[in-house]
This record gives C-alpha cells, sequence and structure tokens, in this order.
C-alpha cells in the first residue's frame, strides 16, 4: 500500500518535482469496538482508528511524511522538533530516511521509554531540558528561524495537510463520515488536522455532515477546557502533557464549527479506559490515546448522548501501547520462575 502522498496526492501541497519521503504510512485499520458498542447500546459502532501501527507507531507519521518531502523539495539542512515523544520519533525516522541531521528537544524525565529509544535508533541529537514542552516548542522555534533548520512540529502547515489524510480514510471505509468523532488533544494540531480533512470533504460533496469533534484533554493538563495557559502541566499521559496548545484557536474552530465540545479526563479515567481497551477489545495503545475512550466512557456515564441511536462513532487512537511499557507493566511483578515438569506447570496454570 502506498503512503499517503502517493494515495492522496491530488489532495496534498505536492508537485512532481516533490521528492516523497516515506515509509509507507497510513492505511491504518478501523477496528471495531464490540465491548465499547455493546455499552452504548442501540445498535451504535464505536470504531476505533488505530494510528499505532503507522511505521513509528503514531499519527505523527502522515504528517511528518509530507513535512519532510517538503523540506527536502526546499534543500533543507536538517529538521528540528520539541516534542513529548512521538514527534521526535517520527521526525527522527523520516530525517534518517531523507538523509538530513535531526535535532530533538524534550522534556527531561518526560518522554516515554519506547519513544526515546526510537529518536536514537535512528540518529537524532536529542537534547533533554530542564524544562517542559511548552518551553521546549518556543526554544524550537527561535533556533530554527535564527539557523535556517526545517521546524517539523505541527505549527509547520505541512504537518497539518498530512495528518488531515485520517478523515478521508475513515470515510473511505465507512463510505460516510461517523456521527462523533472523540480524539486526544495536546498541542491540539491533530484535531485540527482531521476537521480539516472532513471539513473538505464536506466542501467536495463527499459527506454532508461532518462528525461532532470531541477533544479530550488530561485534567491536569487542559487549557482549552479552562481558557488558560497551564503553567505546569502534569498527568500520566505524557504525550499531552501540554500546557500551552499551539493550535488552540484551531480546536476551538473545530469544536465549534462541529457543535463538538472539549472534555477533561482525570488520570484514573485515562488509565481505565487504557484496561478497557486492552482487556475488553484486545487493542493496546498508550495512555494518552485512551484520553479519547476515557473522554467517551466520561459522557456515556453522565447520562449525555454521544451519537443518535445506530449511529457510528470514531475513537483515534493515536499511538501504540508499547511506546510506554513502563507504564504497561506498572508495578506488576512475575512470579518466581518454577521447574517445567507438566505438574508445576498445570498447579501454576491453576489447573490442579
Ligand atoms: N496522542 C499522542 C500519542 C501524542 O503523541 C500526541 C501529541 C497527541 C495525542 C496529541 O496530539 O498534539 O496534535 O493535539 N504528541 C506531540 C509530540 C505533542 O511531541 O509527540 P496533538
Amino acid at each position: 500500500m502506498a503512503g499517503i502522498i502517493e494515495r492522496y496526492r491530488n489532495r496534498l501541497p505536492v508537485t512532481g518535482d516533490t521528492p516523497v519521503i516515506s515509509l509507507e504510512e497510513g492505511s491504518t485499520p478501523l477496528i471495531p469496538a464490540p465491548a465499547l458498542s455493546a455499552l452504548l447500546g442501540e445498535d451504535r459502532q464505536v470504531f476505533l482508528k488505530f494510528e499505532g501501527l503507522n511505521p513509528t507507531g503514531s499519527f505523527k507519521d502522515r504528517g511528518m511524511t509530507l513535512a519532510v518531502s517538503k523540506a527536502m523539495e526546499e534543500g533543507c539542512r536538517g529538521v528540528i522538533c520539541a516534542s513529548t515523544g512521538n514527534t521526535s520519533a517520527s521526525a527522527a525516522a523520516y530525517a534518517a530516511r531523507a538523509g538530513v541531521p535531526c535535532w530533538v528537544v524534550l522534556p527531561a524525565g518526560k518522554v516515554a521509554a519506547g519513544k526515546l529509544a526510537q529518536a536514537i535508533v535512528h540518529g537524532a541529537i536529542v537534547i533533554p531540558i530542564d524544562d517542559n514542552f511548552d518551553i521546549a516548542l518556543q526554544r524550537v522555534i527561535e533556533i530554527a528561524d535564527a539557523e535556517g533548520i526545517t521546524l517539523v512540529n505541527s505549527i509547520n502547515p505541512y504537518r497539518i495537510e498530512g495528518q488531515k489524510t485520517v478523515a478521508f480514510e475513515i470515510i473511505d471505509e465507512l463510505g460516510g463520515a461517523p456521527a462523533t468523532h472523540f480524539l486526544p488533544v495536546g498541542n491540539a494540531g491533530n484535531i485540527t488536522a482531521t476537521w480539516r480533512g472532513y471539513s473538505e470533504e464536506r466542501e467536495t460533496g463527499r459527506i454532508q455532515v461532518p462528525p461532532r469533534m470531541i477533544g479530550c484533554q488530561a485534567a491536569g493538563s487542559a487549557p482549552i477546557v479552562t481558557g488558560a495557559v497551564v503553567e505546569n502541566p502534569e498527568t500520566i499521559a505524557t504525550a499531552i502533557r501540554i500546557g500551552n496548545p499551539a493550535s488552540w484557536q484551531g480546536a476551538l474552530g473545530a469544536i465549534e464549527e462541529s457543535h463538538g465540545a472539549i472534555l477533561a479526563v482525570e488520570d484514573e479515567q485515562i488509565l481505565a479506559a487504557y484496561q478497557h481497551l486492552s482487556t475488553n477489545e484486545g487493542v493496546f495503545c498508550e495512555p494518552a490515546s485512551a484520553a479519547c475512550v476515557a473522554g467517551l466512557l466520561k459522557q456515556h456515564e453522565a447520562g449525555i448522548e454521544i451519537a443518535p441511536a445506530g449511529a457510528t462513532i470514531v475513537c483515534t487512537l493515536t499511538g501504540h501501547g508499547l511506546k510506554d511499557p513502563e507504564r504497561a507493566v506498572d508495578g506488576t511483578v512475575l512470579p518466581e520462575p518454577i521447574g517445567s515438569d507438566l505438574d508445576a506447570l498445570r498447579r501454576a496454570m491453576g489447573l490442579s
């Protein structure tokens, strides 16, 4: 399967001269979630758009293929980003593919192990700072500008353009738009991009009514919900530990125009949704991704109608669970090894 640039070439700002730097991103599965569907009842169908199955394990690859391809077209000398982890993993991989250097500036101690491993293995220059993502982003904007290095955070317009393709794929697959679309919100690029994708499809006439967009922020990092910058954002969902989102206005636009909402979910609710997805649906995403399912469950528990009976609901699972193995095992201690005789195995299995 071709990557998103080849698949949606006529919908993206590329020409025949654009070198396509691709790892065959996109075309991720839209997985039915029978347990969530049963919970909502009345024939509502919940689907999980599992963006964790992109080449570097997150939705960032959709935007990164375009951002790095355009950077190469423009003759860039290297790329730089601030990141809570996934952007840096993706930037490092696409820069390696393109053969240009990549610098990543990260909040020290707040990036999940798998993401850090990716940046390292792809040869990025990793710079941890004693500050949060919001400060890191301000700094890389200044450096990129002064040094003529291409910034590949989502304020790079090509990132948003690439990421809008997720909406095209969902419409391709469902044959129409869902009624409601839940997604986690951090720097707010993805809600902006997904909404742009749906809006463009309304203009082309492929859909008449776009979905209501429901953004979900972690309660300790919920500036759009509270309407105020959070100086010291905190949450176990480190990917969305952001207090001053760059695409704040884009998120507000998506929510208003789609008659959607922005919700705050507690860390406990995020972890409960993470557990639900892994144990009941068999889908392993990272905690930040589960924030959107936490939002769905929160609304359902509050008696809010998420979608009409018989309607379709999509949740974007933005990143793979293997990104954050420490969270997954969290304190679980394996039993002491036993002998390998069958009786011992039967006892350990609880069969005798
Ligand atoms: N989910 C995951 C797994 C993420 O990594 C991010 C953002 C989001 C959701 C939120 O998306 O920022 O477009 O609202 N991660 C960025 C990063 C900030 O640096 O990897 P957003």
